[in-house]
C-alpha cells in the first residue's frame, strides 16, 4: 500500500500546469466507438480513471496507442464486445458511457454495474428513462455480477424531460441519442464543461447537437459519425483544487492551462473571502494570492454554474484556515461528509449539522490550531482535501488509500513540488 507523506507549513508558491479534464476524458474515450474510423485524443490526462477505460476498450476489440505524452490513437471500429463484464467495469463510475455509447452505435450494451467514488446512493435511472424515451427496453441485473442490459430494435429522437439536473444522464443520452432517427431534446440538462466538450468532440465528428452549455440541449440525429483529432479541455476541479491549495496555505501561485469562465465558480468564492484573484487572459491563467488574511464565508453547492459539489471537501479545509465560521451546504449529493472523521484527526472544528438526510451541513470553526494527522482518502475529492490540509500543517501528516487520489489528479507529487511542497509518495 502506497502513501502520501506530507510535510506542511509553507505557503505554496509559484506555477503549475493543468491536464486535461478527468470527466470529459472518461465519456470521451468510449464515445470513440461512436466514429467509423479511428479518432486522435489530444490533452488526455495521466490518471488511473483513464488508464481503465482504456483498458476496457482494449478487452472490446478496440485499438489503442500512445503517440506522446498526452495523445492517444483510438481505433473503436473493430469493437464486436457488447458484454461488458470485465472487472475494471465495477471499478469506475463513468463506466456508464459505455451503454449510452454502445447503445448509440451497435443499439445493444450489457454492462457491469459501475463503481467509482461511493458518496452515498448514486442512482442511475435518469440515463435509463432517457434510453427508454429513444426507444430503447432496458433490464437490471442485482446479486454479485449486478448488471444493466439495454437494446432497441431502433432509436427514434424524442423529448426528454430530467426532474434531477444530471451530468452522467445528460451526456449518456447525447451519445445514445446522436445517431438516433429525427431530433430529441433534453430538457433541464446539465451544463458542465465536460458537457459541451462532448458534444464539440461530437459535433465535430458530424454530429448536429445544439445548446450544450444551456439547459435545452437538441441532439438531430446523423447517419454516420467519423474519426477526428480532438483536444479536450483543461480540468476546471484540478485547477480549482490547485488555487484552494494556494489559497489554504496563504500562498501566491499562477495555475496556468485553464480555461477563466469554468473556474468562475470557484474564483469569486475566493474572492469573497478576500483571496485575491486575477486572470490573464492571453495566457490562459489565473493567479492566487493568500499572502493576506481571509474570512469565512457560506457555501452552496449546486449544478453548474453553481459552485461544484467535487470542491466542497476542498473548501472545508480553506474555510479551516479561514478567520470565522464558515458555513458548506452540500445539495448534489445526499452523503457526501464521510470524510469529515478523517480531517477533524487534525484538530479541524467541523461540526455536522444534521437535519435530515441532504439538508444537512457543515459547520467550520476557522483559525484553530492543526496538528499531523493519519488520513486516509475516502473517495477522490476527499483525498485532494487531505493533501490540502497536510500542506497547512506545520507537521508531518500522512494519507493512505490515495489510489482513490490518483484516478483524477496527474502527476500530483511533482504539480505539488512545482509549488513547494515537501511531498513524497512512500511504499508501506
Ligand atoms: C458527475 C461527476 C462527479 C460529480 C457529479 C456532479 C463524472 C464521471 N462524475 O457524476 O464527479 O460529483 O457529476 O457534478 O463526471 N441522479 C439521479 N438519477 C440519475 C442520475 C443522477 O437522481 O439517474 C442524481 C444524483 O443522485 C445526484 C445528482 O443527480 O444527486 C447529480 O448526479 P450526476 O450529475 O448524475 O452525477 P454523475 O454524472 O454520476
Amino acid at each position: 500500500m502506497s502513501k502520501f507523506v506530507i510535510k506542511g507549513g509553507k505557503s505554496l508558491c509559484g506555477e503549475v500546469n493543468i491536464s486535461g479534464a478527468k470527466n470529459s476524458a472518461v465519456a470521451i474515450i468510449p464515445a470513440t466507438i461512436l466514429a467509423n474510423s479511428f479518432c486522435i485524443l489530444e490533452n488526455i490526462p495521466n490518471i488511473s480513471d483513464v488508464h481503465t477505460m482504456f483498458q476496457i476498450l482494449k478487452q472490446m476489440g478496440a485499438t489503442v496507442e500512445q503517440l506522446d505524452a498526452t495523445t492517444y490513437k483510438i481505433d473503436a471500429t473493430k469493437i464486436t464486445v457488447t458484454d461488458v463484464f470485465f472487472p475494471q467495469v465495477g471499478n469506475m463510475r463513468a463506466s456508464y458511457y459505455l451503454l449510452g455509447a454502445l447503445l448509440g452505435q451497435k443499439h445493444t450494451a450489457n454492462v457491469l454495474m459501475p463503481g467509482g467514488c461511493e458518496f452515498g446512493e448514486r442512482p442511475i435511472n435518469l440515463h435509463l428513462k432517457g434510453f427508454k424515451a429513444l426507444g430503447a427496453e432496458y433490464s437490471v441485473l442485482g446479486g454479485l455480477n449486478a448488471s444493466i442490459s439495454v437494446n432497441a430494435k431502433r432509436l427514434v429522437g424524442s423529448y426528454i424531460y430530467m426532474d434531477v439536473v444530471s451530468v452522467g444522464a445528460t451526456m449518456n443520452i447525447m451519445l445514445a441519442a446522436v445517431k438516433a432517427e429525427g431530433t430529441t431534446v433534453i430538457e433541464n440538462a446539465a451544463r458542465e464543461p465536460h458537457v459541451v466538450d462532448l458534444a464539440n468532440f461530437l459535433n465535430m465528428m458530424g454530429a448536429n447537437i445544439k445548446g450544450a452549455g444551456t439547459s435545452t440541449v437538441k441532439i438531430t440525429g446523423v447517419k454516420e459519425l467519423h474519426g477526428v483529432t480532438y483536444s479536450i479541455i483543461p480540468d476546471q476541479i484540478e485547477a480549482g483544487t490547485y488555487m484552494t491549495a494556494v489559497a489554504a496555505t496563504h500562498g501566491k501561485a499562477v495555475i496556468k492551462n485553464i480555461i477563466p469562465k469554468h473556474l468562475e465558480p470557484i474564483s469569486s468564492k475566493l474572492v469573497d473571502m478576500g483571496i485575491k484573484v486575477s486572470v490573464n487572459y492571453d495566457e490562459d491563467s489565473i493567479t492566487v494570492n493568500a499572502i493576506e488574511k481571509f474570512y469565512a464565508c457560506d457555501v452552496i453547492t449546486a449544478p453548474h454554474p453553481g459552485f461544484p459539489t467535487d470542491m466542497q471537501p476542498q473548501f472545508v479545509v480553506l474555510l479551516a484556515m479561514a478567520e470565522g465560521t464558515g458555513i458548506i451546504r452540500e445539495q448534489v449529493w445526499e452523503s457526501r461528509f464521510q470524510y469529515v472523521s478523517e480531517l477533524q484527526k487534525t484538530g479541524m472544528d467541523i461540526t455536522i449539522q444534521s437535519v435530515k438526510k441532504k439538508d444537512d451541513f457543515l459547520l467550520i470553526q476557522g483559525g484553530k490550531k492543526l496538528n499531523g494527522a493519519e488520513m486516509t482518502a475516502t473517495d477522490l475529492r476527499a483525498g485532494a482535501a487531505m493533501i490540502i490540509a497536510a500542506l497547512c500543517i506545520d507537521e508531518e501528516s500522512t494519507i493512505s488509500n490515495i489510489k482513490f487520489i490518483e484516478r483524477g489528479y496527474d502527476d500530483v507529487i511533482k504539480k505539488f513540488r512545482s509549488l513547494g511542497a515537501d511531498i513524497q509518495r512512500i511504499e508501506d
